[in-house]
C-alpha cells in the first residue's frame, strides 16, 4: 500500500497541466489552459484546465477532476497504477506500508477467495480436456454446440464431474480450507458432507479486469426442465454479480479500438459471437443491468448496442438496458435478433462475415427502434398515437447531454409525423418536472431562477452543469471554496458612537451568519461541505480544496469541482432584474456574500412559510378544536411574513445600491 505521505507528495509534485498536456494539446486561455475534450467529440474547445486549482473540467460533457482522475478516466488505470504513474513522472520514490491487521485480513481473504477459484478453474478446465468423462460428455457436447478448441481455451471453459465431491476431495488434500471453498461457491455441505456445487456441469470461469477468476457459471447438459438450467456463484468478497460484466477482460481493449460494445445476455452468446469475429462483445448473464455494469463500460466505451432476442421478454429487456444506459449518458443502439434467437444460435447458422453484417446493419438508434416497434402497435389510433409520443419522450428526457437529445428530439417528430416544437416541449416539461422534483426546495423567485432547460439553442461550452448554479446553497459553498480566505470590509459603530472599518474573512461571515440561525444547506454535497468547511475552520485552518476535489464521496467530490470551475453563478435573469452588473468577481466580493446569505435565508424562510401555511389549511378543515392551534400557526405565519418582509427588503438594499 502506498503510504499518504508518499501520496501527499505525488500530489504536491504534479502540475495538472503537465499531465493533461501529454494527451490534450493545451492553449493559454487567461488563467486557464483550454483544449479539445478528449472525453467527447468537440469542434471548439470546452475542455479547461486550471493549473493554480489543480483541476480539469469539461463544460461540454461535464467530466471533470484532478490529475489522478484524469489518468483513471483517460487511460483507465485504477487509483494506484494513476499514482505510480505519476510519482514515475515526477521522480518521487513510492514508500509502502504494511497495511493493518484488520486490512491484511480482508486483503488475505479476497486473496484466498482468488485463489482457490483459480484453482478451481484450472481442475474443471483439466477434467474438461484430459479425462474421459469430460471429453466423451462435456467437450462432446460444446463441440456440437459448434464451439472450436481454441474458442473452449480462450475462455477457460470446464467441466465438474458428475462424482458427488471429486473436486472438493482434490481441492482440500491441495490444502485449500473448506471455508474458503464454501465462501466461494465451490462446495456445499449437506449433514456434515461436503459436495461439489457445480457437479456435472460445463463451467464457464468469470473473470475480472485483471483476468483472474472472481466465480462460475454451470449449465448443465441436457434439456431437462427440473434442473435449473444454469447455476452461478453466489456473491463473496471477490464476486458482486451487479459490478461483473462476463467478458470483460476478453471484450476491453477491443472496445476501446472499436469504441463500441455489444451487450448480450447469455455466456453462449459472448462466446459463440467471439468466434465470429465479434470480440468487443460482453454479457449481463441473466441478471438485469445495473447501474454500476454501465460504469464499467464507460470506462471504455460510450457507445453501446444491445443484442437481444425479439420475443417479448427481450423487446422488454431491451427497453429496460436502454433507458438506464442512456441516463448514465452513454448512446444506445439496438439489434433485435428473430424471434427465438439468441446471438448464439442465430451465429451458429450463418457465416461470421454475414453475422457481422447483420449486426452493423440492423443497429438502429433507440428511436428508431422503440418508435418502429409501437408505432406498428398504434395503427391510427390518435390517443395510442399520443401516448407514444409521451412514452418516447420519456426515454429521450433521460439523455444529459442537450444536443444529443435535440437530435433525438428531431428523429422522432419526423417518424411520428408531429411537429418538432411539440415534442419540444414536451420533453423539457418532463425533464423541469423530475428537476423540480430532486431538488424540491425552490428557490425565490422561483421560474426566474435560471434558464429555461430548452437547451437545444444552447452551444455546448455555454452549457453549464445542470442545477450546479443557481440555488443559494451552493453559491454560499461557492463562495467559500472560491473565497473563503479573503476579506471583505464593514463599516461598524464603535463604542464611543463612530464609525470604523473592520475586516471579516468570508467563510468567518458566512459561517457566522449561517449558524447563529441555526441552519444548514439542505443538499447532502452541499452539507458535508459545509460541515467539514467549518471543522477546519474552527480549527483555524483554512480548509485547501484538494480536501474535497479529492473527496472520497463522489458527489462532494462533483459539486465542489463544478463549484470551483463555474465561472457565474447568478444567472443573467437574476443579475439582470436586481441590476447587478457585475465587474469583476473580487470586486463585488461583498455584495455577493451578502446577497448569498440573505438568499440563503429567504428560502429557508419560504420554505417554513409554505410549511406553516399547510398546517393552516389542514387545521382550518377541521373543528373548532383547533382554533387555538390555529391562531397559533397564524402567528407564527406573521412573524414569518415579517421577517420575510424584512429580509427582502435587506436583499434589495444591498443588490440595488
Ligand atoms: P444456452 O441455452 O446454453 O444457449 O444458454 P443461453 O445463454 O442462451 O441461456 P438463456 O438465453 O436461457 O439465458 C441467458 C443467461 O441467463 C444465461 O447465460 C445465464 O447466465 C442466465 N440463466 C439462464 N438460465 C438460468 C437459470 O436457470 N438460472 C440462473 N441463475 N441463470 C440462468
Ligand atoms: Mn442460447
Amino acid at each position: 500500500m502506498i503510504t499518504p505521505d508518499t501520496i501527499e507528495k505525488i500530489m504536491d509534485a504534479v502540475r495538472i497541466e503537465e499531465v493533461v498536456g501529454e494527451f490534450v494539446s493545451l492553449k493559454r486561455r487567461g488563467v486557464n489552459l483550454v483544449g479539445l475534450c478528449p472525453f467527447h467529440n468537440e469542434k471548439t474547445p470546452s475542455f479547461s484546465v486550471s493549473a493554480p486549482k489543480g483541476i480539469f473540467k469539461c463544460f461540454g460533457c461535464g467530466k471533470g477532476g484532478n490529475a489522478v482522475n484524469f489518468l483513471m478516466e483517460h487511460e483507465h488505470y485504477t487509483y494506484p497504477e494513476a499514482l505510480r504513474y505519476l510519482a514515475q513522472k515526477y521522480n518521487i520514490e513510492i514508500e509502502e506500508e504494511r497495511p493493518s491487521p484488520e486490512q491484511q485480513q480482508a486483503m488475505d481473504l479476497k486473496e484466498s477467495l482468488f485463489n482457490v477459484s483459480a484453482f478451481a478453474q484450472k481442475y474443471f478446465e483439466e477434467r474438461l480436456h484430459e479425462s474421459e468423462e469430460g471429453r466423451s460428455i462435456a467437450l462432446t457436447y460444446l463441440k456440437e454446440r459448434g464451439f472450436t478448441t481454441e474458442v473452449i481455451r480462450r475462455f477457460g471453459l470446464g467441466y465438474c464431474p458428475g462424482a458427488w465431491d471429486d473436486f472438493t476431495q482434490t481441492a482440500l488434500k491441495n490444502g485449500y480450507k473448506k471455508e474458503y471453498l464454501q465462501m466461494a461457491s465451490l462446495s456445499k455441505s449437506k449433514d456434515q458432507m461436503l459436495y461439489d456445487t457445480f457437479r456435472d456441469r460445463i463451467i464457464f470461469p468469470i473473470h475480472n479486469l485483471s483476468g483472474r477468476v472472481l466465480g462460475f457459471g454451470g449449465r448443465i447438459l441436457t434439456n431437462e426442465k427440473n434442473r435449473p438450467k444454469y447455476i452461478n456463484s453466489a456473491e463473496s468478497e471477490i464476486y458482486q454479480k451487479s459490478k461483473v460484466l462476463y467478458g470483460i477482460y476478453f471484450a476491453k481493449s477491443q472496445m476501446v479500438a472499436l469504441d463500441n460494445c455489444y451487450l448480450v445476455e447469455g455466456y453462449t452468446d459472448v462466446i459463440a459471437l467471439h468466434q465470429a469475429g465479434i470480440t468487443n462483445v460482453i454479457a449481463t448473464s441473466g441478471t438485469a443491468l445495473t447501474t454500476d455494469q454501465i460504469k464499467l463500460i464507460r470506462r471504455y466505451t460510450s457507445n453501446v448496442t444491445l443484442l437481444f432476442d425479439g420475443d417479448p421478454a427481450g423487446i422488454k429487456a431491451a427497453f429496460r438496458g436502454l433507458d438506464l444506459i442512456l441516463e448514465e449518458g452513454l448512446n444506445v443502439r439496438v439489434v433485435l435478433f428473430p424471434d427465438g434467437e439468441d446471438p448464439d444460435s442465430f451465429a451458429r447458422e450463418k457465416r461470421p462475415a454475414e453475422v457481422r453484417s447483420f449486426v452493423e446493419e440492423q443497429a438502429a438508434d433507440f428511436v428508431s427502434f422503440k418508435t418502429s416497434l409501437l408505432l406498428e402497435e398504434t395503427k391510427d389510433d390518435p390517443i395510442r398515437k399520443a401516448q407514444l409520443i409521451k412514452e418516447i419522450a420519456k426515454t429521450i428526457a433521460l439523455i444529459p447531454e442537450p444536443i444529443a437529445r435535440s437530435i433525438y428530439v428531431q428523429k422522432c417528430s419526423t417518424m411520428m409525423g408531429v411537429e418538432e416544437q411539440l415534442m419540444v416541449s414536451e420533453v423539457n416539461r418532463i425533464r423541469r418536472e423530475k428537476l423540480k422534483n430532486k431538488h424540491r426546495q425552490e428557490t425565490p423567485g422561483g421560474e426566474d431562477m435560471g434558464p429555461e432547460p430548452d437547451d437545444r439553442r444552447a452551444a455546448p461550452q455555454k452549457q453549464e452543469p445542470e442545477e450546479a448554479n443557481h440555488r443559494p446553497e451552493q453559491e454560499i459553498i461557492r463562495l467559500l471554496l472560491n473565497h473563503g480566505g479573503k476579506e471583505i470590509i464593514f463599516e461598524v459603530e464603535n463604542e464611543d458612537k463612530r464609525m470604523e472599518e473592520v475586516a471579516v474573512t468570508v467563510a468567518e461571515f458566512i459561517l457566522q451568519d449561517i449558524r447563529s440561525d441555526g441552519l444548514l444547506p439542505d443538499n447532502p454535497a452541499c452539507q458535508a461541505i459545509f460541515n467539514e468547511y467549518a471543522v477546519c475552520w474552527e480549527q483555524k485552518k483554512l480548509p485547501t480544496h484538494s480536501i474535497f476535489t479529492e473527496h472520497q464521496n463522489d458527489e462532494v467530490r462533483k459539486l465542489a469541482i463544478d463549484l470551483l470551475t463555474s465561472q457565474h453563478t447568478l444567472s443573467k435573469n437574476w443579475e439582470h432584474r436586481h441590476k447587478i452588473y457585475v465587474k469583476e468577481e473580487e470586486e463585488e466580493l461583498k455584495v455577493r456574500v451578502l446577497y448569498a446569505v440573505y438568499a440563503f435565508k429567504l428560502q429557508k424562510l419560504e420554505k417554513m412559510l409554505a410549511e406553516i401555511q399547510q398546517k393552516i389549511r389542514d387545521a382550518s378543515l377541521q373543528t373548532s378544536e383547533n382554533d387555538e392551534m390555529l391562531l397559533e400557526l397564524m402567528k407564527d405565519q406573521r412573524d414569518l411574513l415579517e421577517k420575510r418582509r424584512a429580509f427582502a427588503h435587506e436583499l434589495d438594499r444591498v443588490v440595488t445600491r
